[in-house]
Parts: C-alpha cells; sequence; structure tokens
C-alpha cells in the first residue's frame, strides 16, 4: 500500500472507530459508514446501471445504494449485511420508497453471498476486504461490473475512476470521495489458433496472450514467423487490438476485433486497407492470469 493509500486508510479506521458507537452490532469486519448520496449516485452512474440490471451491494448498511438502483434506475438486487438493525431500516426504507420487492436486503457473511446472478457489484469496505474479494470477484461473468468507494482493488488497477467533493463527508479523506470502476475482464492468457484465409489460401496465425488482470500482450506466429504484440485491454467479453504481422514478404497492419466465449474468440480481423474477415481463435492451452503487473519492456516470458 502507498504512503497516500496508507494514511487515507489510517484515518479512514480512526474515523469508523469514533463513529462505530452509534450505530452497529459489532459482528462485521468494518463498521457501518454510509455513501454520501450524491456520490452513490454517481457511483450507479459510472456503472452505468439500467431496469436489465441485477445489483448487490456487499454490507449494504441502510440499503441506500441497492433502493436508489431499483428506485431512480430501475434496477432490481439485493444487499446483504450482518447488522440486524441495518438490515431493518434498509427494508423499511425499500418499502416506504416503494421499491420493496426489486431491493432486498439478506442477513448475510458478504465473503459467502452468492455472486453468480450480478451484472454490478458495489461496496464501501476497507482496502483488505477488497483485496480479499478479487478472486471471487474476477471469477465472475466477464463483463460484470464492479464499483468501490474510496479504497481500490490494489494490484487490479480501475477501468475508469473519479474523486468528487463532498464538503460533508468526515470519514475517510474528508471532503472527498473517490469511486473505481472495474469491468471483470475475459481470461484470454493462453495460447490460441486461427486459420485466416488470406491471399487465396489459409494462414496459421498462432497466439500466446499473457494477461493481468484486463491487461494483455504477447507474442504472435504468422505462419511460424514471429511477432511481438502490444499491449492491449480486454473489456468485459471485448478484444481489440492492433498489430504488425508478418504478410508475405513483409509485415502489415492487423486489427482484431471479437468476443471471448469460454475457449473461443470470434470476429473480425482487418489487415491493411482490406475489408474486414471473420475471425476465429481457438483455445489450444489455457494460461493463469498474472496477479502483477505486466513487463513494458518487450520481455515478457513465457
Ligand atoms: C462502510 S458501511 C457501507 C454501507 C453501504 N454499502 C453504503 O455504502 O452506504 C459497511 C457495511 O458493511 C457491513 N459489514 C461489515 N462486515 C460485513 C460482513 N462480513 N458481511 C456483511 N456485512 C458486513 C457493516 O455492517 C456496514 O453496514
Amino acid at each position: 500500500m502507498s504512503f497516500i493509500k496508507r494514511w487515507r486508510f489510517c484515518t479512514l479506521l480512526l474515523s469508523l472507530t469514533a463513529l462505530s458507537a452509534t450505530a452497529q452490532d459489532g459482528k462485521g469486519d468494518v463498521v457501518y459508514v454510509p455513501t454520501p448520496q450524491v456520490v452513490v449516485e454517481e457511483m450507479l452512474e459510472m456503472a452505468k446501471v439500467g431496469p436489465s440490471d441485477f445489483i448487490i451491494d456487499l454490507g449494504s448498511g441502510d440499503g441506500r445504494i441497492v433502493i436508489t438502483a431499483a428506485k431512480k434506475f430501475g434496477a432490481r438486487g439485493f444487499g446483504v449485511d450482518l447488522d440486524a438493525y441495518l438490515l431493518k431500516k434498509a427494508r423499511e426504507s425499500a418499502r416506504r420508497e416503494g421499491v420493496a420487492e426489486r431491493a432486498q436486503f439478506v442477513e448475510q457473511n458478504l465473503f459467502e453471498a452468492d455472486l453468480s446472478h450480478a451484472t454490478v457489484i458495489t461496496s464501501y469496505l476497507l482496502p483488505e476486504m477488497n483485496e480479499k474479494l478479487r478472486p471471487k470477484l474476477l471469477a465472475l461473468k466477464p463483463g460484470t461490473r464492479v464499483v468501490t468507494h474510496d479504497y481500490d482493488m490494489g494490484e487490479w488497477h480501475p477501468d475508469e475512476q473519479k474523486t468528487l467533493d463532498v464538503p460533508e463527508k468526515q470519514v475517510g479523506d474528508p471532503g472527498k470521495s473517490y469511486i473505481f470502476f472495474y469491468i471483470v475482464p475475459a481470461k484470454i492468457a493462453g495460447k490460441w489458433e486461427s486459420l485466416i484465409y488470406t491471399g487465396g489460401r489459409g494462414v496459421i496465425y498462432e497466439f500466446e496472450f499473457d494477461q493481468s488482470f484486463q491487461k494483455v500482450g504477447g507474442d504472435a506466429r504468422v505462419d511460424g514467423k514471429p511477432a511481438r504484440l502490444p499491449l492491449f485491454q480486454v473489456r468485459g467479453d471485448q478484444v481489440s487490438f492492433e498489430a504488425e504481422l508478418p504478410q508475405g514478404a513483409g509485415l502489415a497492419k492487423h486489427r482484431f476485433q471479437g468476443r471471448v466465449r469460454d475457449d473461443v474468440i470470434e470476429g473480425t480481423v482487418t489487415i491493411g486497407g482490406q475489408k474486414p474477415l471473420p475471425w476465429k481463435a481457438q483455445l489450444k492451452a489455457r494460461g493463469e492470469l498474472r496477479m502483477s503487473a505486466l513487463e513494458t519492456d518487450g520481455s515478457v516470458p513465457w
């Protein structure tokens, strides 16, 4: 943890401890502090929450995130918390706001919650809780959005982040809220193979992707000739990258874009100025998702 993060973490702990007498029966891993309403709305905007979304708030407090998602954004979902008083308060608010059907609250440890139906996960938890949750979040369906308040996911860098001025906020970094937005990436680490019909014949393209969270680098071989791929990002189940790859006696710009479904990527490749060709890559050997930064000096170790 950087010095600034450690300092913000310590001030949050101090402020949370000071507030802990006001609302909490002491069962959870972090005391109750509500996310300011303006931040709740920005978190939901950043995740582009809408009527087709199913949201889960991990440690739901008075229920404001799920209730706002239901009332203002038309979503449905649930919150989990261990605090019986807060759960009662959340259910009462959901009823009062007319969204009790779509915003539900469950007494459960957030680390044990079934997240598999979520399209959006929200949280306002301590950094070590985010870190503990990270493998479970990364295992969710590619494209699932995760929004956290004030604390990020460590080495998993956010796809987007925002700082808001919140004058009434007294905890963490007083007067400021940090929002971190992530999209669960498809896992493409490993070896893939494609047959592309170009120049009147089938050409074998082999890819070896090295992936750190949503960032990917690696190598390619075209007809056996090696080439390095530039770093690119996977956004949910969408892959898109450009590379100068062997083509006949020289090199040609290839623009690949496709959708990942388990062990197949399907989309198009545009070679030079030609019209797009169908592109299908088949997984040959799955690799491990790396939990550290990718090398950027071209020395990706295989
Ligand atoms: C900082 S508050 C955030 C409340 C709400 N999500 C918000 O942003 O307004 C954290 C909440 O997590 C709950 N909590 C802490 N540890 C938990 C656990 N292991 N399982 C479920 N809830 C937990 C607390 O009771 C508290 O309501």
